[in-house]
């Protein structure tokens, strides 16, 4: 599954690389708008007071039939809106909110991001197989 992530100040970008995520594409100003045509899981950090940051809103306005889940990134310190762009984004398109870590994650969340994009990708294969 392909993993597509926005990062504003290196935790996210961290994140995936500790995952060894091999089909990973970073969302830049640049590629904002371009269209996905394939299955992906959405990694972000939160901005403002829990916004989605603003290119991930862009990339997913245009590539929202393609979104199978999301996973966020935030500070605790932020309080309730801890990582609330995982639950915004989630709840707008409708996905799963795989899970919610803090900073770049601890190697307990790298772990459980790798068994949850696991299982999307098995599940992915199923549904196309028993829609025959
Ligand atoms: C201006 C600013 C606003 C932020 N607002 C929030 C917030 O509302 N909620 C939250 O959980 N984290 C917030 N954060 C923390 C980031 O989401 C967190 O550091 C995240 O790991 C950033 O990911 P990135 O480095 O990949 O961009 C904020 C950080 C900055 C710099």
């Amino acid at each position: 599954m392909k993993v597509i992530y926005f990062s504003f100040t290196g935790n996210v970008r961290r994140f995936i690389k500790r995952a060894e995520i091999t089909d990973a594409l970073e969302i830049t100003q640049s590629n904002c708008t371009e269209v996905i045509n394939e299955p992906f899981i959405i990694v972000t950090g939160t901005i403002g007071f829990g916004e989605v940051p603003n290119p991930v809103q862009s990339f997913l306005e245009v590539n929202h039939q393609n979104l199978v889940g999301v996973a966020a990134s935030g500070n605790r310190n932020w309080g309730q809106n801890f990582a609330k762009a995982g639950r915004t984004i989630s709840e707008q398109y409708n996905v799963p909110l795989l899970m919610k870590f803090e900073l770049h994650g601890t190697n307990n969340d790298v772990i459980e991001f790798k068994n949850k994009v696991g299982n999307l990708n098995e599940n992915h294969g199923r549904e196309k197989v028993q829609s025959y």
